[in-house]
């Protein structure tokens, strides 16, 4: 078993593997974004092949990633998970993948049969050299602070960087409400005070709320409807 879900307010969610935060591999001095090719990654920096987001990159044929301000960000290994299984498991059809970076998120659902994928960044050209042109997936240039959701998905993923994410609180609502699940990453396991007011949040916005502790990352999923309370229960059954 990988980590364990708990229903958030009933107990402590328990660790069982941990591993540092996200990717950040040691930049050179640099400000902006760009994309970095994976080959150069290993090339030229301090990281081994076997770090789970190379693995994971690797596993999904990617070929690019993305370089913030100098910091690589890449597909987590915890939310990549979650978002395996609960596509696996569930009859997700359609997805909203917010933060989208790599596209890593968008090939793990497709791979499972999601079959309608939209993805918002504000940095497209990674996953757009990654997946490209693909029936069923839509890439949009964005930025998630002012993008307007225009149907319900069965599933909305956000993954953004802290400081965004800081920002997004106040749209959990709008999240909840235009899907049958929205499942965020918020955090690392020791940031206690941080992640109980995401999970406050999302307990106002919503009428079930999982909290999963996974390799060390603290994600949230949630649901009001009558199907995403049953797929995420069939998930909490299933882990
Ligand atoms: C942690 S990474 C996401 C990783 C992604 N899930 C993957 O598998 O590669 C965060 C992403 O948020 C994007 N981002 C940061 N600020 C944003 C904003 N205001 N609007 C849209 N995307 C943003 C970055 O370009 C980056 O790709």
């Amino acid at each position: 078993m990988l980590g364990s879900p708990n229903l958030v307010g009933h107990q402590p969610a328990k660790l069982v593997g941990f591993i540092p935060l996200r990717v950040q591999i040691p930049p050179p001095a640099r400000v902006g974004m760009k994309i970095v090719k994976l080959k150069d990654i290993l090339d030229k920096r301090k990281i081994s092949e076997l770090s789970p987001t190379i693995l994971i990159a690797k596993k999904l044929g990617l070929k690019y990633l993305v370089e913030e301000d100098g910091l690589i960000t890449g597909p987590a290994i915890g939310l990549s998970i979650l978002i395996d299984k609960l596509t696996k498991i569930s009859p997700i059809r359609t997805m909203l993948d917010l933060c989208s970076g790599s596209g890593a998120l968008c090939k793990i659902a497709k791979k499972n049969g999601v079959q309608k994928i939209v993805c918002v960044d504000k940095n497209v050209k990674a996953i757009k050299r990654n997946i490209g042109r693909v029936r069923g997936v839509e890439i949009v240039k964005a930025d998630v602070l002012n993008y307007k959701i225009k149907e319900f998905f069965d599933l909305i993923v956000l993954d953004a960087p802290r400081e965004v994410l800081a920002k997004l609180v106040n749209k959990f609502e709008y999240f909840v409400s235009n899907s049958n699940i929205f499942v965020t990453w918020h955090g690392s396991l020791g940031e206690f005070e941080w992640n109980e007011k995401i999970r406050e949040k999302l307990r106002k916005v919503s009428k079930v709320l999982y909290s999963f502790s996974i390799y060390g990352e603290e994600i949230s999923a949630c649901s009001s409807t009558k199907n995403g309370m049953k797929w995420l229960k069939k998930l909490y059954k299933w882990w």
